[in-house]
């Protein structure tokens, strides 16, 4: 079954929302208290990365390890990450996206990131050739994930065991530690792969009428 439309339209700008620069950047959904943020624009100088966590207190971590580390193109944003990339970045924008050790979602398996209708939305900002990092230790997920991939996005990826000694993020080393399987999977956008979003600018990018009319005639869902 197809999946549905994803609403863009309807998602409120986040609080004390900012406009960014329409450069090519990184972004990770999730970052929890900057671990893999840190290590990532302190390794990549020429690349600038956006580091979203909706949770003030882990965010407030980030920030003040930031201030500590000083790297000029990390920016930390504290805020829902949906909202936030539907208002922030253009089309084929992102040259990677990082999703390391996502909420896993039990009880909720429509919330989980290749379940949503919001991962057509997220497919559109990355430019072709992009990457999205899918971490996680619990390998039902990453199999959902996979099969995900195959039969709805038809994107090709690898899937990748951690080293037992990587130390991306806290939830990385908290579960290597104990011993536990930690898996990724790199996706690839290929040349050629169309979403019903490409030509959909930031809401924040548009005038106040292009957005009543974008509110007043939605796409159909298919
Ligand atoms: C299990 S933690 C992993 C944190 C970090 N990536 C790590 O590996 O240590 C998942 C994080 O994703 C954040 N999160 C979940 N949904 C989010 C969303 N829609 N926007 C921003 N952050 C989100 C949670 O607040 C939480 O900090």
């Amino acid at each position: 079954m197809p999946i549905r439309q994803f609403q863009a339209q309807r998602m409120h700008a986040p609080r004390d929302f900012q406009m960014i620069s329409p450069d090519p950047i990184c972004v990770e959904i999730g970052a929890g208290k900057g671990k893999h943020a840190l290590l990532f624009s302190g390794q990549n100088p020429e690349k600038k990365l956006v580091a979203i966590e909706r949770t003030r207190e882990k965010c407030l971590a980030m920030h003040k390890q930031h201030v500590l580390e000083g790297q000029a193109n990390l920016q930390p944003i504290h805020a829902d990450a949906m909202p936030w990339i539907v208002h922030a970045l253009n089309p084929a924008q992102v040259q990677q996206f990082f999703i390391l050790y996502p909420n896993p979602e039990p009880h909720n398996p429509a919330q989980r990131w290749l379940n949503m209708p919001f991962f057509e939305f997220l497919l559109s900002r990355l430019q072709v050739g992009g990457t999205i990092t899918l971490a996680s230790n619990i390998a039902e997920y990453i199999a959902e994930a996979e099969q995900k991939l195959i039969e709805v996005w038809k994107l090709p990826f690898v899937k990748e065991v951690i080293a037992e000694t990587s130390a991306r993020t806290h939830f990385e080393i908290k579960y290597l530690q104990r011993g536990e399987l930690c898996q990724q999977l790199i996706i690839t956008k290929p040349e050629g792969y169309r979403t019903r979003f490409d030509d959909f600018m930031p809401l924040q990018g548009q005038s106040a009428a292009q957005q009543i009319a974008l509110t007043a005639a939605p796409e159909k869902a298919e």
